[in-house]
């Protein structure tokens, strides 16, 4: 599957070191938990958490969405729950892409029956022009056009997570 460079590592490494002093900003004073949606979002969650200034509790959410490799149906089932409680807690939600907004909606809503004391949600990119459900993202680090993004945790049929960079996956004939 052919790739073109859409992000440099570099330009990454510094949007996610400013996202970190703003949330490190916010929540001063506050203890947080962090909790990344399994897989796509382990790389930048991880980079994210060491830009962060205060204490934080990391907790990992699995889902999976009904559909086929590009395109999400909107059915999310969670696979794999918290560990813990988050009665009480700041919580962040750490996604690496919201696309039509099905998966993070379902999450926010689902996490928001928790009482946490308050939920975020900080995502790496952001497709606007698919959006379905309109959701708020409270720490972005860009916004992308309507293509296929991989690299940085992202995939294609599980390839590329560990590419350094964000790239986009072509047909071969562009
Ligand atoms: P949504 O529910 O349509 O917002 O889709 C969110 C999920 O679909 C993301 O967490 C990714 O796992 C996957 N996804 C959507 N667009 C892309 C992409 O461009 N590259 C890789 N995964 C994507
Ligand atoms: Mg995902």
């Amino acid at each position: 599957m052919p790739i073109e460079p859409l992000i440099d590592a570099g330009t990454i490494a510094d949007r996610v070191a400013a996202l970190g002093r703003e949330i490190t900003r916010d929540f001063l004073g506050k203890d947080i938990v962090i909790v990344p949606v399994l897989k796509g979002s382990y790389v930048f969650a991880a980079d994210l958490a060491r830009h962060i200034d205060l204490d934080v509790a990391v907790d990992f959410l699995s889902v999976r969405s009904y559909g086929d490799q590009q395109q999400s149906s909107g059915v999310v089932q969670i696979t794999t729950d918290l560990s813990r409680s988050i009665e009480g807690k700041h919580v962040i939600l750490v996604e690496d892409i919201v696309d039509t907004g099905l998966t993070i909606s379902y999450l926010h809503e689902n996490l928001g029956t928790r009482q946490p004391a308050s939920l975020k949600i900080a995502s790496l990119l952001h497709k606007p022009s698919r959006t379905r459900v309109p959701v708020e993202i409270d720490y972005l680090g860009f916004t992308v056009e309507d293509v296929f993004v991989v690299g940085y945790g992202l995939d294609y049929a599980q390839k590329f997570r560990n590419l350094p960079y964000l790239a986009v996956v072509t047909d071969g004939d562009a």
